[in-house]
Formats: C-alpha cells, structure tokens, sequence
C-alpha cells in the first residue's frame, strides 16, 4: 500500500472512531454523476403534483362530473385505494398489461398481498357484493373520482398515479344503460370544450367470443411471419390483443383479419344495433371499430373508447373508455348481474383543454373579483383581516394582496383585473370604524359604516350582476 493510502485509511479509521450520529440536513441538494442538480427528494417516475395553476381545469371537469351525475341520479362511491391484489387479478385478467406488468403489489404487514388499484371498476363489484347492494332496487348507480396506479413506462399523458372519473350502472341490461354511458362521457368531456368520437365495437358473449377467438387464431398462425414479435406471443396467450397492437408492421394482418361482429348472435348483434340506434338520437358522434377490444378481460357485449379530433390532444391516446361487464359480478361469488361503466382519464382531459386553450380557444371562464381590498398600515391589516372573513359566504368574490405596501401599487393590481368596486382601509377608517368604497369606473367615493359594508356591496354586485 502507498503511503498516501495509508494515511487515508488511517483518516477514514479516525473518523469512524470519533463519528457522532451525523446531522443530516435533508434540504441539502445533491450532484448526480453527470453534474446536474437534483434534490434528494425529487418526485417519483410517473408521479406528478397538481399545482393551483392547473385547479380551473380539474375543478372544471370535477363540477360537470358531479353536477352530471347528480342529474342522472347517480350516487357517488369511495373505495379504498389498497385491495388484495386477487381481486384485480381474477377481474382484470393475466395476460393484460395491467396485471402481468402495471401492477404496484407489495404485502403489508401482516403478509397479506396487496396492490394499490389499477382501476375501480372491479373494487366496485366487491362492494356491490361486499353490502348487500343487490337487495336493493336495481339497478344501482354509481360514480367516483380518485387516483389508480399503474407501474406503466410514463410517456405524455401516461403517468403511474393518474385519476378516474368514472361512472358504473349495476342491475340492467337494456341498451338503453348503455347509451346513457357513452352519454355521460361524452357530455363530460363536450362541457369541458372537448369535442370527441366516441369508437364503439361489440365483443359478444363469451361463447361468442371463444368461437370468434379460435377462428382468429388460425387465421393469425397463418399469417405469424409478419406479426411483432409481442404479438406472436399474444396468438395463444391473448389472442384478441393482437387487434389492438399499434406496431406498423401488424398492421395490414389487423385489417385483413376476421371481424367480430361476424361471429355476433342475434340477441348481442340487436342490443348493438338497438345502442346505434340511441346514439344516433342523441346525436353522440360515433364511429364503429372492429378491432376495438379493451385492455382487460372482464368486458362483454358494447365496448368504446372516447379520442378528441384528430391533430388534437387525445386523437392518439384513449381520453376515457368503458364497456359491459355483465359476467364479472357472478365470476366474483355475486349474483349474475349485468352491469356497465366507463372511466375518464383526468389529467389527459385537462391536457386536452390546455392543449386548446394554448390555441387560443377560452375554454374555462373565470369569475373576476367583484371588490379589491386595499388598505395603508398595520393596524388597517389587523381590521381587513376581520373584514375579509365577514365577506366570507357573501357570495362577493374579493381579491386582496397583504403585502403590497402602497396604495398606488394595490389600486394598480385593482386596475388590471378590472375589478369594479375597491374597497380602502387607512389610519382614519380604522379609528372611525368605516371603510372608503370607491367605484373604479366613475371614480366616486363612499364612506360606509364597517358594520354595514357587507350589505352594501352586496347590492351593488347584485345591481352589476343584473346588467351583465
Ligand atoms: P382503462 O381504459 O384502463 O379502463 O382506463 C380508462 C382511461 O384512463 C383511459 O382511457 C385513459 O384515459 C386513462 N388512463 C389509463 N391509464 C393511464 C395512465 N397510465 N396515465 C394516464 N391516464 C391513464 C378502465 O380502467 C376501466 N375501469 C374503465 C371501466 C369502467 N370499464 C367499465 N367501467
């Protein structure tokens, strides 16, 4: 050993000796190898924060949702975000995506194995057999909004914790149900500036589909020289997946392939018609998709897909999707129960509305305030504050900043958001308990008693309000 080494070791040896417990500073920023700086506690891959700046836009497709499931008399269902990771196993299926590779699955401390929810819709049918939901009067309506989590590779808009907006009908069977969901989705997403197509294919039964499957199968061996190498796996594996591949290669063996619609029975090819037929009245674009088969397993008879217009946002990837399930109930110990349902993606419609909002489309109006509160000193801070939350629930948007000193600066924030109203607290409004309310546009003053200056603004907004 050199004698410089020695000296090291002997320092490192030192050190170990006389090491107290080490502070560690957790804000400290730390160099990764290539040189850039990174913070120790940096966000997961795939995970990402809603910042304030994105609120209008979630706040925006959060109140269509409620308000539209309030309309359609659906009620709303929380369901925990960890579950045994069987439930979406047997529901959702191995061999998809989200089961062989997407799934976060860890045992919690009592060795139990469980995942944090790739969706909710097989959550859902647990707890409609979990409480008894059958007993009562059918069909039951449901609604939720909440994360999943899907260990996918992140690319735009694919994330690993992203929201559902999702609707589920449980206990009915008639084409009607099934209009109505499309209905919702596309309403949800129309109401939010997005116009959709929404792609629709019926998968029938599963006798249907088991008879379509070992037709398609033969065809595909025929042609598996020209498959990815994924989707020679999928002929025996998931046959039906091979349908939805997106390699250019497969391509011309998915057009040629044999339709499902084909292999339909009379019964699933009316309900299907009988779906059209709705749409049509409603007038919900549409446009059949013979390959359309869904990434999981526990579909049957309508499945779609809602995609924004092509060249926009959503016009590749899925903005929400749904279908029927009409088996899954029985297969998890329920009754046999039909059932339907769909989920929007959230953060991809709020990136849809972004995406038109930068071309200059205004998508989301917001309301100005209706009264700036300015005011000059400490002691008129300490009575605005008061003031501040008496206006609370007055229904007057107010807008206040505490930290800009001067009453020019603050009557120039006024100015620009061309607020109408400005309210001004000074020495001598503190000392005489009223306010100054100075109307922007003609630039006169009132002096008002602090104790009545709620009711006072309010009928001025009102009067305002009236003529807008
Ligand atoms: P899904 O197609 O897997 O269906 O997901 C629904 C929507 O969630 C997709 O269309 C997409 O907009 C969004 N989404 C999926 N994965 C991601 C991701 N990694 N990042 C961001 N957004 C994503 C279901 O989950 C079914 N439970 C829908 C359903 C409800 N079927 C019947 N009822």
């Amino acid at each position: 050993m050199s004698a410089k080494k020695k000296e090291e070791n002997t320092k490192i040896k030192k050190n170990k000796n006389t090491a107290k417990t080490p502070v560690i500073d957790d804000t400290k920023k730390i160099v990764k190898k290539s040189g850039s700086k990174t913070n120790k506690y940096d966000l997961l891959r795939g995970m990402h924060d809603i910042l304030p700046a994105d609120e209008k836009y979630w706040k925006s497709i959060y109140n269509t949702t409620t308000s539209l499931a309030e309309h359609f008399l659906y009620g709303r269902i929380e369901t925990p975000v960890v579950e045994l990771s069987n439930l979406f196993i047997r529901s959702v299926g191995k061999g998809t995506d989200i089961v062989d590779k997407e799934m976060y699955l860890f045992e919690d401390n009592d060795g139990k194995k469980v995942c944090l929810r790739p969706e909710a819709t097989a959550s859902i049918a647990r707890a409609y057999i979990n409480h008894g939901l059958w007993n009562k009067p059918q069909p039951i309506k449901l609604w939720y909004w909440g994360p999943m989590f899907r260990h996918d590779r992140p690319q735009a808009g694919r994330y690993r914790q992203f929201f559902h907006a999702g609707f589920e009908n449980l206990g009915a069977i008639d084409p009607s149900v099934d209009a109505e969901m499309i209905l919702l989705a596309y309403n949800i997403l129309f109401k939010n500036g997005i116009e959709t197509i929404v792609h629709v294919n019926s998968i029938g039964t599963p006798e249907e589909r088991e008879r379509y499957r070992a037709d398609l199968v033969t065809y595909l061996r025929s042609k598996r020289s020209y498959l990815c190498d994924d989707c020679k796996t999928r002929i025996n594996k998931n046959t039906l997946r091979v349908l939805d591949c997106k390699q250019e290669q497969c391509q011309p063996v998915i057009e040629e392939a044999p339709q499902i619609l084909d292999w339909l029975g009379e019964i699933s090819k009316k309900h299907f018609m009988t779906v059209l037929e709705y749409l049509d009245e409603l007038g919900v674009p549409y446009m059949l998709k013979p390959n359309l088969v869904r990434g999981l397993d526990y579909y049957n008879g309508l499945v779609f897909e809602f995609y924004g217009q092509v060249g926009e946002e959503g016009a590749q990837s899925a903005l929400g999707g749904g279908g029927r399930y009409d088996y899954l109930i029985e297969s998890m110990g329920g009754q046999p129960t039909p059932a339907i349902g769909f989920s929007l993606g959230v953060e991809r419609v709020v990136n849809a509305m972004k995406k038109k909002e930068e071309s200059g489309e205004k998508i989301i109006k917001e309301k100005l305030p209706d009264v700036y509160f300015a005011h000059l000193g400490v002691d008129a801070r300490r009575v605005l504050l008061r003031i501040i939350n008496e206006f609370y629930g007055s229904g007057i948007k107010i807008s206040f900043n505490f930290f800009k000193e001067s009453l020019k600066s603050q009557l120039e924030s006024a100015n620009k958001h061309k607020v109408p109203y400005v309210l001004i607290l000074g020495q001598k409004e503190v000392q005489d308990g009223t306010v100054i309310v100075r109307d922007m546009e003609s630039g006169e003053q009132e002096i008002i008693d602090q104790k009545k200056i709620v009711k006072f603004l309010a009928k001025k907004v009102e009067m305002i309000n009236k003529v807008d």
